[in-house]
């Protein structure tokens, strides 16, 4: 949506009359008023304009921290605060669901974690999150690593060929690469599925796209004609969606049915102690059947490994992508990172002990997920009313929330705010180094590096939830430890073989956005042997 500013009187009236409407219909049906709030309005029709998160910024920028967006009959609360996002996400975190998103993702995913209700989350989440142990990070690091190394091997293949035609460099697009190593990476390590989606297609593959396709097309998509009865019948897209989605169901029934057939059922501690660098099968849906007490129906334990699947993919092809994008326009930061990848790798692979000294390659990750969040915006809707805490830029008695009230906390304004970050649209991994003090922000701790001692990689604590990629308080991203070494993996491999280049000018790059921000026609680049000129 753009703010436009409206050039004639009629223009005026009609959008004031467009607005109390909305307003009217936005009280009677949230219940309440959002008080003083500031109002930027927009017409449905510019919501197909642009990506929605950059007019999201502009009116951050214009109307402060905390406003109302409203179109049509909707309105929507957006946030760009730490304090008011740590409120929500953290402090009063029970008092708000996830709202459109979940009725966005609950055919997909049932009840996985990510749309499921309050009752069921609990349960789940308590079954789920030591999964993620330490001994089973240190497993990944290796199937990260054949992954990427697969991937590798195939671009030096196509290299080989292409240099029997003397040349020395090859097109690719980056982007449709890494999905599938991501696709791959989640396969085995969720489900100890080999997709095999960087040399091959198979049927569950083409379904998995076809599943993530629909679920972005909902999430743009303003009219949920899918729940009109037949449609999943009548609409063709939809008769497709049902089909891909019975394929990908299909096979995880199969996994499942294999693990509990060879289940060896023991207490999460012993699960957490098993020789994970050896073990034949180390993935999350093994210790999720063999975990004593855990018992599960097949439904909920397909909806939780659908939902990661589908989490945990796009979302790491886009910071690899991303991070690509940015290395290629910052030479140097590319040439810095590789002298690390040499020193602290040689020719070698990386192990979990290695990945603490590449602390470059750890600082870019990071720093593209604060210029590129996936998602950009968090959702949440508010299940009871709320006083959010005030201070910030504009009312510090804090505005009122009444039940019902939809809310999207813009991860993108928080990570490039002007209040809270230096030069805040420049590709600068160093800055994670650096401690800033609060400067009489009301309410905001600073961001200081040492609040969260042992973590690899800075987040959202050392921040105060001014970086928050992977939210933050109980329903952060289960899967961020996970994803962030799977992608300083891939990327300190690719860059330790390769010189990438964009093969056409950074504005060629369009950027388009549903849950994750990705690009209309791939990242288009050119890879070159190190050290070969072009
Ligand atoms: C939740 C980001 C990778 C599984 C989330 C949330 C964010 C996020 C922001 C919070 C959503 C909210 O509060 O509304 C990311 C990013 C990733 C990534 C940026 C990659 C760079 C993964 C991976 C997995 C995963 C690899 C699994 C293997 C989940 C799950 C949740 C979640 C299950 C829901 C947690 C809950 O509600 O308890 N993710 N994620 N994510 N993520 Fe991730």
């Amino acid at each position: 949506i753009r703010c436009q500013s409206t050039s004639t009187d009629e223009t005026k009236t009609r959008r004031n009359v467009v607005d109390n409407a909305s307003n009217l219909l936005t009280n009677l049906l949230s219940g309440g008023s959002l008080g003083s709030m500031p109002i930027a309005e927009g017409a449905v029709s510019d919501l197909f304009a642009r990506p929605l998160f950059f007019s999201l910024y502009d009116w951050f920028l214009e109307h402060g921290s905390v406003y109302k967006l409203a179109f049509g009959p909707k309105a929507f609360v957006v946030v760009s605060d730490p304090i008011v996002a740590r409120h929500i996400l953290r402090e009063n975190a029970f008092c708000y669901d996830k709202g459109v998103l979940a009725d966005i993702l609950e055919p997909i995913m049932g009840k996985g974690l990510i749309p499921a209700d309050l009752d069921t989350w609990k349960q789940r989440r308590r079954v789920i999150a030591p999964a993620f142990h330490a001994l089973y990070l240190e497993a990944m690091v290796k199937i990260f690593t054949d992954c990427s190394e697969r991937t590798i091997l195939k671009f030096e293949k196509l290299l080989q060929e292409e240099m029997l035609h003397r040349g020395k460099t090859i097109e690719l697009d980056l982007e449709a690469e890494f999905s599938s190593l991501a696709l791959d990476i989640i396969g085995l390590g969720v489900f100890n599925y080999d997709f095999g989606s960087v040399t091959k297609e198979s049927p569950v593959i083409k379904a998995v796209y076809g599943t993530l396709f629909e679920a972005e097309h909902r999430s743009t998509f303003y009219i949920p004609y899918w729940k009109i009865p037949l449609a999943r019948w009548i609409v063709p897209r939809q008769r497709k969606f049902q089909n891909d989605l019975k394929v990908i169901n299909d096979c995880l029934d199969g996994l499942i049915k294999n693990a509990k057939e060879t289940r060896q059922e023991t207490d999460v501690e012993k699960l957490q102690q098993r020789d994970y660098l050896n073990l034949k099968d180390a993935s999350l849906l093994r210790f999720l059947v063999d975990m004593r007490g855990a018992d599960v129906d097949d439904r909920q334990l397909r909806d939780d490994l659908m939902t990661m699947l589908i989490a945990g993919h796009e979302t790491t092809a886009a910071v690899l992508t991303w991070a690509i994008f940015l290395l290629a326009q910052n030479p140097s930061k590319m040439k810095k990172a590789q002298a690390e990848i040499d020193s602290v790798l040689g020719q070698g692979r990386p192990t979990f002990e290695l990945l603490k000294k590449l602390e470059y390659i750890r600082l870019i990750v990071v720093e593209v997920l604060r210029l590129y969040p996936q998602p950009p915006l968090l959702i949440r809707r508010a299940l009871r009313s709320d006083v959010l805490p005030g201070g910030y830029k504009g009312d510090k008695d804090g505005y009122k929330i009444p039940t019902g009230t939809d809310i999207f906390i813009s991860v993108y304004n928080l990570h490039r705010s002007p209040y809270y970050w230096d030069r805040p649209h420049e590709f600068e991994p160093e800055r994670f180094l650096v401690e800033r003090k609060s400067e009489g922000i009301e309410g905001w701790a600073g961001f200081d590096p040492s609040r969260s001692p042992g973590a690899l990689y800075p987040n959202e604590i050392i921040s105060d939830f001014a970086f928050l990629p992977f939210g933050g308080g109980p329903r952060k991203c289960v899967g961020d430890q996970f994803a962030l070494m799977e992608s300083t993996v891939a990327l300190a491999l690719l860059l330790q073989k390769f010189d990438v280049e964009l093969k056409g000018s950074p504005e060629s790059v369009e950027l388009v956005t549903g849950a994750t921000m990705h690009t209309k026609n791939g990242m288009w680049c050119k890879l070159r042997k190190r050290g070969d000129a072009l």
